[in-house]
């Protein structure tokens, strides 16, 4: 009688200690999931890269090539002397719609614009030169109030550097005062 009840008793030991096991197996089992719920409902959305300028250039230009493209093929260099030699991309910081409403171009650009092109020099693998034209309201009416800025660099990890600016550009520039000064149309 002894033995039956001391094995009883180790048999309801057993029992208490398994249904303990599975319940904290259980608990844990639901916390997990729940801390994986969890998880997927306050996983943070990845931040988009910030864009960063290349060295040497201002930061308002950064993540240009994000930006619309006004030319649908890369210009090529232009025969018998470039001005801005090289293969050009060029690019605006305007959706299409601000500045082509019904699909047609409309000019002025508008105040804020920035327009920029990119040049990879002949020959080269990275971008050599930058051009820049930022509309600036009053900032030279006489020249529908675009500054220009030039930058270059000679090597793929150099800094850019501020080449020339306004007279020697709206000189040339001018050919096409009647589109606002920008010779390359939205395509
Ligand atoms: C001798 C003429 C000439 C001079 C000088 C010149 N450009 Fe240009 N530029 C052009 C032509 C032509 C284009 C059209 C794209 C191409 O063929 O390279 C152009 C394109 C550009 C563009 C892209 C928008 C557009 O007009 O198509 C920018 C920005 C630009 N030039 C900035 C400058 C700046 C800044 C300077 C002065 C440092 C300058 N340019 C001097 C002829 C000139």
């Amino acid at each position: 009688m002894k033995t039956y009840t001391r094995n009883l008793l180790t048999a309801l030991a057993i029992i208490l200690l398994f249904t303990a096991c599975a319940e904290k197996q259980l608990d844990e089992l639901v916390q997990q999931s729940e801390e994986t719920a969890d998880v997927t409902e306050t996983e943070p959305v990845q931040p988009e890269e910030p864009a960063v300028a290349l060295p040497g250039l201002p930061n308002d230009v950064a993540g240009y090539t994000q930006w619309l493209k006004l030319n649908a093929e890369p210009i090529p260099p232009q025969p018998g002397g470039d001005p801005h030699n090289g293969t050009k991309n060029v690019y605006v910081n305007k959706i299409r719609d601000a500045i082509a409403p019904n699909g047609t171009q409309q000019f002025p650009y508008p105040d804020g614009s920035i327009v920029i092109k990119e040049a990879t020099r002949p020959g080269k693998d990275y971008v050599g030169l930058i051009a820049i034209m930022r509309k600036k309201a009053g900032v030279d009416p006489d020249h529908n109030d675009w500054e220009f800025i030039e930058y270059t660099r000679n090597a793929a990890a150099a800094e850019f550097g501020v080449i020339a600016k306004d007279g020697v550009c709206w000189g040339c520039h001018a050919r096409v005062e009647d589109i606002d000064y920008v010779f390359t149309e939205l395509e």
